[in-house]
């Protein structure tokens, strides 16, 4: 990849600002763990892997700046942060996992002492940011067999390099079929309104060499109907344990009209994303964002003064819906429920990652809508 999602700098971490894409490449440098949390916030990273590196990254960083003599003081310090972590934003699980990491190592400091939990907290942040690349190409590997020369593939929001540390899920998959000498057209879904779609995917694919067509998200169903499009990839935010997924708003459209095509919907996503604390999809927290993401475009207001606006972020794609689920464990298909906990049981890489008795990052009685500060909803 020609830039980089997010870098650990040793004094700060350093984040290409994706408010700013596609018409300014700029990176935004992160002092300290709130300037991190305010970027996760305001989506200047986003991307359900991106985010839970970004916040293991500024939880390393506060731990790294802090001096207390006692470990009690430091647990209790960086506990602070890694809550401050958490609050950003309610429905990528990656958040939860992330810092639920780092809040293991932290845990290490009554026997390690501080100076050398500071410098494991350090290696757990760039550990879980080499994985995330790694495990992109392991997916692409397992998913690149699905694109066939010719083919259009659908693909909604941005699940690629900017979306995780490098390489991407969706895209991933996307761009490993291409390094296979793979010929076939890529269409992406704009993604109202905060536009990853036409602002972030198209310019990743445009500097990959990869032809890709913007569409509007209306255009979908028509696209399909004209034998245009054969593939859907889209990437994941939370994975239930029966195989419900919440991905960005549209995705489940997106599925509707797929099923009703014949065309094979896939959803790719690293084991990361899986939340086995959660029975169904109902259960997912669904973001509610600032209302002015619909009422305006760039500033500019484009509905009347004090019109009714709802803005969930994401939405929940039923299993049913989804061909199958593509991880850099493999391809999982149905029945969801039983290959997604077989393949939990059993790996021990992935029992490390969810701990049996591990507290859920979001339990069931906190599934009420999260809505962030100044939001009016509907
Ligand atoms: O609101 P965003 O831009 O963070 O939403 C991103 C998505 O929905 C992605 O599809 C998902 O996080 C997967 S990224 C590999």
């Amino acid at each position: 990849m020609k830039f980089k999602t997010i870098e650990w700098k040793g004094d700060r971490v350093r984040i290409l600002d994706q408010r700013r894409l596609p018409q300014e490449v700029r990176y935004l440098d992160c002092w300290d763990a709130s300037s991190v949390a305010e970027a996760i916030r305001t989506m200047a990273i986003r991307g359900a892997p991106a985010i839970g590196v970004a916040a293991a990254m500024g939880i390393a960083l506060a731990a790294k700046n802090v001096h207390f003599r006692h470990p009690r003081s430091f647990i209790k310090s960086t506990e602070k942060v890694c809550e401050e972590m958490r609050q950003t934003r309610p429905t990528a699980v990656n958040l939860f996992w992330a810092v639920d990491r780092m809040r293991r190592i932290l845990d290490q400091v009554h026997t390690l002492g501080i100076e050398k939990t500071k410098t494991k907290l350090v290696r757990e942040a760039l550990r879980i940011y080499e994985e995330d690349v790694e495990v992109n190409r392991k997916i692409g590997g397992y998913g690149k067999k699905l694109i066939k020369n010719g083919d259009g593939v659908l693909t909604h929001c941005n699940a690629g390099a900017l979306a995780t540390a490098g390489y991407g899920t969706a895209l991933g998959v996307i761009y490993a079929a291409r390094d296979e000498g793979k010929r076939f057209h890529v269409f992406s879904g704009e993604t109202r309104p905060q536009l990853q779609g036409a602002r972030l995917t198209a310019w990743e694919l445009v500097q990959e060499k990869i032809p890709v067509t913007v569409i509007t998200d209306n255009m979908a169903g028509w696209l399909m109907k004209k034998g245009k499009i054969n593939l859907v990839l889209v990437g994941a935010d939370r994975i239930a344990r029966n195989g419900d997924t919440a991905n960005k708003i549209g995705t489940y459209s997106l599925a509707v009209l797929s099923k009703y095509h014949g065309i094979p919907f896939y959803v790719v996503a690293p084991i990361s994303t899986l939340d086995l604390t959660l029975a169904s999809g109902w259960d997912i927290p669904i973001e509610e964002r600032e209302i002015q993401e619909v009422t305006h475009f760039r500033g500019n207001p484009i509905t009347p003064k004090g019109v009714s606006v709802f803005n969930p972020a994401f939405d929940v794609t039923p299993h049913g819906l989804i061909h199958a689920i593509i991880t850099e464990k493999g391809i999982i298909r149905k029945p969801f429920h039983k290959n997604l906990e077989k393949m939990f049981a059993t790996p021990k890489s992935c029992t490390e990652r969810f701990p049996s008795g591990a507290e859920a990052p979001l339990g069931r009685s906190q599934t009420v809508p999260y809505r962030t500060r100044n939001s009016k909803g509907a």
